[in-house]
């Protein structure tokens, strides 16, 4: 259908047909790396869960592959992680490749209709063709019995090299639990976190934990990604985040990072509505500790009416996240990987504007807004609002921009195309608040037909939303009634597909 061309991205990757929400599974072995994703291939909408399969060579461009995880009748298949066994701790390897092991939730719909406790279970399968077909490890499931629980879930497995140990972290209602494993089938229970701390306005989900070094030191911490729904920063689905310590059995929490938590209650990954159930890989190459994240580009306040037909749902643009200290205060930046670039097929350098009122940017005309990267900075800010309007020849419009009187970075869908679909869609302003008065605000803003993803002050704040024109927008333009410095203009081409 027409919608369907319209409305598919140019470059985020959404499957052919049928749903998608939580990416899974992530790792990288032989050459690719991989996504798995919660899916439903019959319709477009939620349903029996099975795990759908993409590769990509560069986190950019991305091949479908064949379904990875059927659900068995009533058990669905829920959102989970996968690990590569390396040194054949599981013993389920055959001998030629390290098996994959992949951990996961099943979740059994008869028993959610009988309204029991215990409908969720941590079961595993494996992989001996590096992740291209799985066997159910069917005479060991469960691995992690559920414990009485009724939200118990999203289990993210990784090698913790420090403990020399697999650490399970897992989604448990309100809070998360660890626990230890040396051959990924036998499971202790370690500890538990986040009860009465953070963000807790709907269910905890898909958690990650990963060990990371702090950029230009030697130092490393330890992150927590939690998913909520809802509760999120700017209404249904978020992702938060905590920084601190693990000891091999227990995280607690750095205690400059605690007062922030205390003081704004939650801190956010992104604070636009669409990026949740994001998580990191695992063995991702390299030496370097670059640790990558994709998240699911929706939220399930409207997930599953926004205007596509015969598929739903895309990714966020792949994301390196690095833990920054600033004095003794510890936090993330995350800014889509480096690997885009090669896709840049022209760079236009736009001349510096200077003025006040609307002033159009010329060159954002010149190129395919549809698919672009533009790179800006406003500088000599003033106690004003900066609004920046893509628009198209339908008299549609998408704003953001920066508040800097009341400190906020912000965008409006309200006028963007079509959101009578659902009255959580664009009945707010998304905000992300700055921390005080900005003298400089330097944007990195990635454009695709349905999303725009912005990186602010290096990835220090992210918004990430999606929107539904009726036909492309196609002219940029800026206003501010104190007066414009913009510099350093930078419109990139991609050329992806
Ligand atoms: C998050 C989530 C997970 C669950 C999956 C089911 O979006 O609710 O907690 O495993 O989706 O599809």
């Amino acid at each position: 259908t027409s919608e369907e061309q319209m409305y598919r991205p140019n470059f985020h990757f959404t499957p052919k047909k049928g749903w998608m929400n939580d990416p899974n599974g992530m790792f990288y072995a032989d050459g690719y790396y991989h996504l798995y994703f919660q899916y439903y291939p019959d319709k477009s909408v939620w349903g029996p869960m099975h795990w759908g399969h993409a590769t990509s060579k560069d986190l950019i461009k991305w091949e479908e592959q064949p379904i990875a995880l059927y659900p068995d009748n009533d058990k669905y298949i829920f959102s989970g992680s996968a690990v590569v066994d390396t040194h054949n701790t599981s013993g389920l390897g055959t001998g030629k490749t390290a098996p994959i092991v992949a951990i996961y939730t099943l979740h059994d719909m008869t028993k959610e209709k009988e309204n029991k406790i215990d409908v969720e279970q941590q079961d595993i399968a494996y992989s001996n063709d590096n992740g291209f077909t799985w066997q159910k490890f069917e005479e060991g499931n469960p691995v992690v019995k559920n414990p009485g629980i009724r939200d118990f879930r999203d289990p993210k497995v990784s090698w913790d090299e420090t403990h020399k140990l697999w650490i399970m972290v897992l989604a448990a209602q309100d809070r998360t639990q660890f626990y230890s494993s040396k051959n990924l089938k036998d499971w202790k229970y370690l500890s538990e976190f986040g009860k009465n701390i953070g963000a807790h306005g709907g269910v905890w989900e898909c958690p990650d934990f990963f060990e990371i070094k702090a950029e230009g030191t030697n130092e490393t911490k330890w992150v927590l990604i939690l998913n909520l729904n809802p509760g999120g920063a700017n209404g249904g689905s978020g992702t938060q985040y905590f920084i601190g310590d693990f000891d091999g059995s227990t995280f607690t929490l750095d205690s400059n990072f605690a007062k922030k938590v205390e003081k704004e209650n939650a801190v956010w990954l992104d604070y636009g509505k669409d990026n949740y159930a994001g998580v990191t890989w695992n063995n991702v190459p390299g030496t370097d500790g670059r640790r990558l994240f994709i998240g699911w580009m929706s939220n399930w306040d409207y997930a599953q009416e926004v205007p596509t037909q015969s598929w739903r749902s895309s990714t966020t643009i792949a994301r390196e996240i690095q833990l920054v200290k600033k004095g003794n205060d510890y936090s993330l930046i995350s800014n889509p990987v480096k690997e885009i670039n090669k896709y840049i097929s022209k760079t236009i350098k736009g001349k510096n504007l200077k003025g006040k009122g609307k002033l159009l940017i010329p060159e954002a005309g010149k190129i395919d807004l549809t698919q672009a990267i533009i790179n800006f900075n406003l500088k000599n800010l003033k106690q004003d609002t900066y609004t920046f309007t893509l628009s198209n020849a339908g008299g549609e419009s998408l704003t953001f921009g920066i508040n800097n009187s009341e400190h906020y970075l912000f965008v409006d869908r309200s006028k963007s195309g079509k959101n009578d679909f659902s009255e959580k869609f664009a009945s707010t302003i998304t905000k992300a608040a700055l921390d005080g008065n900005q003298k400089e605000g330097v944007f990195k803003i990635i454009l695709d037909k349905t999303s725009i993803e912005i990186f602010y002050n290096n990835g220090e704040k992210v918004i990430t939303e999606i929107f539904f024109p009726n036909q492309p927008f196609t002219s940029l333009s800026i206003s501010s009634n104190q007066g414009i410095e913009l510099s350093n203009l930078v419109l990139n081409q991609l050329n992806i597909k």
